[in-house]
């Protein structure tokens, strides 16, 4: 549950206090709303377009795009320096949706999709990009693929790049001890291992459903 991680009042707060959304963002925000699709809504999207902005990224990797909400985020910052998207979904009728949101948000000529399976789709993506934002880590099996993503992730990524992942904590379910069934534990390396890589420097932020943000060090 959210509340198990932030206050439900306070993130309605801080939704509240968001200034208004271009209407491809409001119009997925209701679709969401009415056919409960994921996306990370308004404050973790601000938060994304934020670090893209703060590195002045021009070159974006999202895996797990569903209907191309965060896609939008990131778009803003790195179309004001001529930049691009690439994304991955393997969901037929969520890449419709997100070819027809990123075109109407003004962003289809920067936008790239590969429809398929993460797995094998990345590894023939070569990068390096300023920005990763990986989510689709409650959709890993277990601590094998979630190591695997993240060994797959930072040679993609440029020195001084972020990798961003959502859901590191997992509805609190990071907690759990002996327990943890084989998608958290899954998280629960994948958390060890951010903090340990030797090319990376990360935090956990505990907003929504736990974001990492995990910078690439410079050789
Ligand atoms: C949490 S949603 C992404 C939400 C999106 N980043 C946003 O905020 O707008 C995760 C997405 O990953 C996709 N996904 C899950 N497993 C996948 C896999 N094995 N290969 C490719 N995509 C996958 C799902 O179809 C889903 O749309």
């Amino acid at each position: 549950m959210r509340d198990d991680i932030t206050n439900i009042a306070i993130e309605d707060y801080l939704n509240e206090l968001m200034p208004p959304r271009t209407t491809a963002l409001a119009d997925l925000e209701q679709r969401a709303h009415d056919h409960g699709l994921p996306l990370v809504g308004p404050v973790e999207g601000q938060l994304i377009y934020l670090l893209a902005q703060s590195i002045q990224a021009r070159s974006a990797l999202e895996i797990g795009v569903a209907t191309g909400y965060a896609a939008i985020w990131l778009l803003q910052a790195v179309a004001s320096r001529d930049g691009q998207l690439t994304a991955i979904e393997q969901n037929p009728e969520r890449i419709t949706l997100a070819r027809e949101y990123v075109h109407r948000a003004g962003f289809g000529d920067r936008f790239q999709i590969h429809e398929g399976e993460w797995f094998s789709l990345l590894k023939k993506i070569d990068g390096p990009y300023d920005v990763i934002f990986l989510d689709i880590l409650r959709h890993l099996s277990d601590e094998h693929e979630s190591l695997q993503a993240l060994e797959l992730c930072v040679p993609r990524l440029r020195e001084g790049g972020l990798l961003i992942v959502d859901n590191v904590l997992c509805n609190a379910l990071v907690l759990e001890k002996d327990n943890a069934a084989p998608i958290v534990r899954g998280i629960q390396a994948f958390n060890r291992a951010i903090m340990e890589h030797v090319s990376l420097e990360s935090v956990i932020l505990p907003v929504r459903d736990g974001v990492a943000i995990c910078r690439k060090r410079n050789d």
